[in-house]
């Protein structure tokens, strides 16, 4: 799959999995809620494992690792069945490494000069990270100015939620939108799956509206 099939949905719901038991119940409850694209992070030692039983056991939905900062967690993302990866920021070794395996990636790019440096090394579709910390909305559409003709694209992401969706996915440069609101680690450690699927469905909502 190539990488804008995974943003089709302009969604992807950033997760913080402590317990690898809870991966699937969690993926399911985005499923319910209509979302079929999840990031996890490596940010705890069950995300590979994670990874692993989600994509064994919920074949509908896509998934990613999210945070690598290294070459060695693409690595371990690829073999864990990780489909696309993520990153805060823009590191030479895990786009190389991500290259040369073909893996889909997402780096994180905030200035424009990230943004050059991110097209030289061969990616197109950029987090633009931590979103409504560096300006939000209108700073992403002065930054998308110079390099619309590019063919770049940005998946903001960082204290975006459903309320603020809409400004975000006006921008046309806009792929997709990243956030954990969905499935914040308080609700993922409750086992709250009904009220995740209720804050996937409301996003979801929106976003078919804007659609229209
Ligand atoms: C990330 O890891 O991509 C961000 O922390 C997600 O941002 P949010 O938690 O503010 O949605």
């Amino acid at each position: 799959m190539n990488a804008e099939s995974f943003l089709k949905q302009r969604l992807v719901c950033v997760a913080v999995i402590d317990k690898v038991d809870d991966a699937v119940p969690l993926a399911e409850a985005l499923l319910a809620g209509g979302l079929n694209c999840i990031e996890v992070t490596f940010r705890t030692a069950g995300a590979a494992g994670s990874i692993a039983a989600i994509r064994e056991k919920v074949s509908q939905i896509s998934v990613g690792a999210g945070t690598l900062l290294t070459a060695e967690q693409v690595k371990q993302a690829i073999g864990a069945g990780a489909q696309f990866g993520v990153s805060p920021g823009l590191s030479e070794a895990v786009m190389e490494i991500a290259n040369e395996r073909d893996f889909p990636i997402f780096p994180g790019v905030i200035t424009p000069t990230e943004v050059m440096r991110a097209l030289d090394l061969g990616a197109k579709h950029l987090k633009f990270f931590p979103a409504e910390t560096f300006g939000g909305v209108n700073a992403l559409k002065a930054l998308a100015g110079p390099f619309g003709h590019t063919g770049v694209k940005f998946i903001p992401t960082g204290g975006i939620n459903a309320a603020l969706l809409p400004n975000y996915l006006a921008v046309p440069q806009v792929a997709a939108i990243g956030g954990s609101w969905m499935a914040e680690k308080k609700l993922v450690a409750e086992k709250n799956w009904k009220q995740i699927t209720s804050l996937t469905a409301e996003p979801m909502k929106i976003i078919s509206a804007v659609k229209i």
